[in-house]
């Protein structure tokens, strides 16, 4: 299929973009892309493209922006029930932090996780992955977390791989069992951190080779932070990972700087999320590192806190800048990285098209796919937006409704 006369077709050629790099959109006015097999055939100029495929079936894209579609690369997809109760709470004056201490926020979510069958699992976050869709997320990473025993970790596992395989939501996984410290271990972060290392991690690697077939295995993440994992903790988990051959992540200065951005660089994680409240040498870390810098705008937005992730002072240090959504039920139910990109330009002070960089081509960066999806060119999946806007730079500009037309993944028009 050749889809032809795009007002702007972005293709966001040339890889991931580093510090003043990021932006690049690579704009083709009157642009066409040839899909084939799944796969970027081609992209030119309409003129050029429809000299050179005469026969192709065609798509008219005029008067539409054509992109690659959104990577969303930090969700905690998979959870049972809600947090609406807590939401008010918060407005009356409670903080996050406060609620979890009290027995609440990610335990409360994973009282009900426990309960739930895999159906259920998967039925919940079907009706969310739909959603990430028809907003134009067409790869998403999804974490664990919300089980805290091995069991139930792996059962979240099991539907994220069962939820990948139904697609069209394309699904990179990742292994978040050290999310809090679970009612059992209440005061015993370290008690809880050993069990993760010494059974959890290995009974992980176990249920893989069993059950993913050829997969790459998962990222294995950690949320460091007060109240959930000190750094030593947090590096403890990751070594552990890492010596298992797991490729890693982690939630880092989200609330307090406890270095876990700097573990992330020394570690050679693929990516650092959150990065509210990361100091100046770990943000100079970062940039001399491999790893992506994930900031979460939905988060401090969803918790009504005015600080947000200091993205030009990481782009200043030439950091890999990625943005996502975090969706999770206590902090960010958010299934929209056009929302995310709205965020951004105004909270990050980035441009449309550097918002659209960290939401495609730096974001398959940060969850290891910038091989496979983030731009069109020819050998990456077909996964294509065609927007209801002339104009990029309607995404961000805009906000609160879904400028996603239509979505082609793997070359086939899912909605
Ligand atoms: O990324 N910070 C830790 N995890 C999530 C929140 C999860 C929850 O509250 O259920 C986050 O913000
Ligand atoms: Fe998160």
């Amino acid at each position: 299929m050749l889809i032809h006369s795009a007002s702007q077709l972005l293709t966001l050629s040339g890889g991931p973009q580093r510090g003043a790099d990021l932006g690049r959109l690579g704009l083709i006015p009157d642009g066409a892309v040839l899909l084939r097999e799944g796969r970027v055939a081609a992209v030119g100029s309409s003129v050029e493209l429809r000299a050179a495929y005469p026969a192709e079936p065609t798509l008219d894209a005029a008067g539409h922006v054509v992109m690659p579609g959104l990577v969303d690369p930090h969700t905690h997809l998979v959870w049972a029930g809600d947090r609406a109760a807590e939401f008010e709470l918060r407005l009356q004056g409670k903080t996050y932090m406060e609620i979890m201490a009290a027995g609440g926020g990610i335990v409360s979510t994973v009282r009900a996780t426990r309960e739930a069958t895999v159906e259920e699992l998967i039925a919940q976050a079907r009706l969310r992955a739909q959603s990430m869709l028809r907003h134009g997320t067409t790869t998403a990473e999804a974490k664990t977390g919300y089980g805290l025993e091995t069991q139930s970790e792996l059962r979240q596992m099991e539907a994220l791989l069962r939820l990948d395989e139904e697609g069209p939501l394309e699904i990179v996984p990742t292994f978040l069992g050290a999310h809090a410290v679970p009612a059992e271990y209440a005061g015993d972060p370290q008690g809880y951190t050993d069990m993760v290392c010494a059974e959890m991690l290995p009974a992980l690697r176990e249920w893989w080779n069993q059950n993913a077939g050829r997969r790459p295995l998962p990222f294995v993440d950690v949320f460091c932070e007060r109240g959930a994992f000190d750094l030593a903790q947090s590096r403890a988990i990751l070594q552990t990972a890492k010596d298992l051959g797991f490729p890693l992540k982690i939630h880092a200065d989200e609330f307090d700087n406890l270095g876990g951005a700097r573990l992330a660089a020394e570690l050679g994680a693929a990516s650092a999320d959150h990065l509210v409240k990361t100091s100046a040498e770990d943000i100079a870390a970062l940039g001399r590192s491999q790893t992506a810098a994930v900031a979460l705008p939905c988060t401090p937005f969803g918790l009504g806190d005015p600080h947000y992730t200091p993205a030009k002072a990481i782009l200043e240090a030439g950091g890999l800048l990625a943005l996502a959504s975090d969706l999770n039920p206590g902090t960010a139910w958010c299934e929209s990285m056009q929302f995310v990109i709205a965020l951004a330009c105004r909270y990050l002070r980035l441009t449309p098209a550097q918002a659209i960089a960290a939401a495609t081509i730096n974001a398959a960066a940060a969850i290891g796919r910038a091989g496979q999806v983030g731009s069109l060119e020819p050998g990456k999946q077909a996964d294509v937006l065609i927007l209801s806007v002339s104009d990029y730079r309607h995404l961000g500009y805009r906000f609160g409704s879904n400028l996603v037309e239509t979505v082609i993944k793997k070359g086939e028009v899912v909605t």
